[in-house]
């Protein structure tokens, strides 16, 4: 950062003993624009990464750094190439960014979906796009599209066995600038093959380096011969309490942003918790009035169902009415043509009464023998009691 201090910064070595006896109550050097970029507020809080810790020295480092070009080998949901890429922003560098990664994850990071690259894409091309670039492609791929002797800071975050780093530093190490600053994630992860540490400890046989061990640890490297001048100093410290305090002081800066960004993933989770719950808890309410419903539409077809049995039974009562007057009213006639029937074979009795008296008044005047008339009334008599008359 340049500032009224620079020139010391660029002295290095003079800084600290003139100015513990300038600034007696650390009041200066609180005030110094060269620590602000470790105070600043990163912009991708809320993603998941084991990064958050080293983030204010991302701020610092590229800060001081002014790198022309900047290479991060390993990006993932982009909490470190977020914190190069503000730095670059807030402090007007002129830097050209490039993030490679697959965005498919490793065996290591875990496989993840086109989510996580999307939403880094569209948190990236909102602020970043004038001078940054997202190359999708495996580290060997994007190797021809960089000029040797172009990158200035180069940060190895991919795949972390010992190969792999080794592999990554190696292959990409000729495009390394003169200024060449190289940060190594992880080289404090001592589990399963992670193997970050032993070629870091290779490597500062070679070059000026500083480890943090907080945040998984992050290894600095003065790769280039005309590395800035704040790295220099940085990796040049000698003094264990020296080195113990700017350890410290960053470890101190970057938990805050580890505790935040894990309040803001428990906070996004519990969101999405809520939004669920909010979801199932909709479904349950429209199961609820969906069941209200056929309950409504059962009640009503029930109802009708009752109507129309009641309606039936109705007609087959009115039915059984009219059969038992039509029974009452066939008796009715039956009786009727019975009282016909008795009263016919009465007039027949008289008739044939009559009939005799006639017979025996003629035989009385010497007139024997029977008339048409008599033959028929006889006849009658036999037909109303249903049987043959005889002959003659
Ligand atoms: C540990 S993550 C990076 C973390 C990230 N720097 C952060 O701030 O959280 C490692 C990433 O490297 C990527 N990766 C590993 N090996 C790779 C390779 N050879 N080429 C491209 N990407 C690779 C994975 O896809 C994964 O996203």
């Amino acid at each position: 950062m340049p500032g009224a201090d620079s020139a010391g910064r660029e002295r290095g070595e003079a800084v600290e003993s003139d100015g513990v006896a300038a600034d007696p109550f650390g009041l200066k050097a609180l005030l110094s624009p060269g620590i602000d970029p470790a105070f600043w507020v990163p912009e991708r809080i809320g993603v998941m990464s084991a990064w958050w810790a080293h983030v204010p020295f991302a701020f610092w480092l590229t800060t001081m750094a002014r790198p022309r070009v900047l290479v991060e080998l390993g990006t993932h949901n982009g909490a470190s190439y977020a914190a190069f890429c503000e730095a670059v922003l807030r402090g007007k560098l002129g830097t050209r960014c490039y993030a490679v990664d697959t965005w498919a994850g490793d065996e290591h990071a875990g496989a993840y979906g086109e989510q996580v690259y999307n939403d880094l894409r569209e948190f990236h091309d909102k602020r970043y796009v004038a001078f940054s670039e997202l190359v999708r492609s495996t580290f060997d791929e994007a190797l021809p599209f960089f000029l040797d002797g172009s990158v200035d800071l180069l940060h190895i975050d991919g795949y972390h066995t010992y190969e792999a780093v080794k592999h990554d530093f190696d292959s990409w190490r000729p495009k390394l600038s003169d200024r060449a600053v190289v940060l190594f994630h992880d080289t404090n992860v001592r589990k399963g093959d992670f193997g970050v540490y032993r070629f870091f400890a290779e490597l500062s046989q070679q070059f000026p380096t500083f480890e943090f061990q907080h945040g998984f640890g992050l290894g600095v490297a003065a790769v280039g011969p005309d590395a800035p001048a704040a790295v220099k100093q940085l990796c040049g410290l000698t003094s264990e309490a020296e080195i113990g305090t700017v350890r410290e002081r960053f470890a101190h800066l970057g938990a805050r942003w580890f505790a935040i960004s894990q309040d803001a993933l428990a906070l996004q989770n519990a969101h999405q918790w809520l939004a669920e719950a909010d979801r199932q808890l909709g479904e349950a309410q429209q199961r609820a009035i969906d069941a209200e419903a056929r309950l409504r539409s059962e009640q009503e077809a029930g109802r009708a169902r009752a109507k129309e049995v009641e309606a039936a039974r109705q007609q087959a009562a009115e039915a059984r009415r009219d059969a038992d007057a039509a029974r009452q009213e066939a008796r009715e006639a039956l009786r009727r043509a019975e009282e016909r029937a008795q009263e016919a074979a009465a007039a027949l009795q008289r008739a044939l009464d009559a009939e005799q008296e006639l017979a025996w008044r003629r035989s009385e005047m010497g007139q024997p023998g029977r008339g048409a008339a008599t033959h028929f009334v006889r006849d009658f008599g036999y037909r109303l009691r249903g049987r043959k008359p005889p002959a003659g």
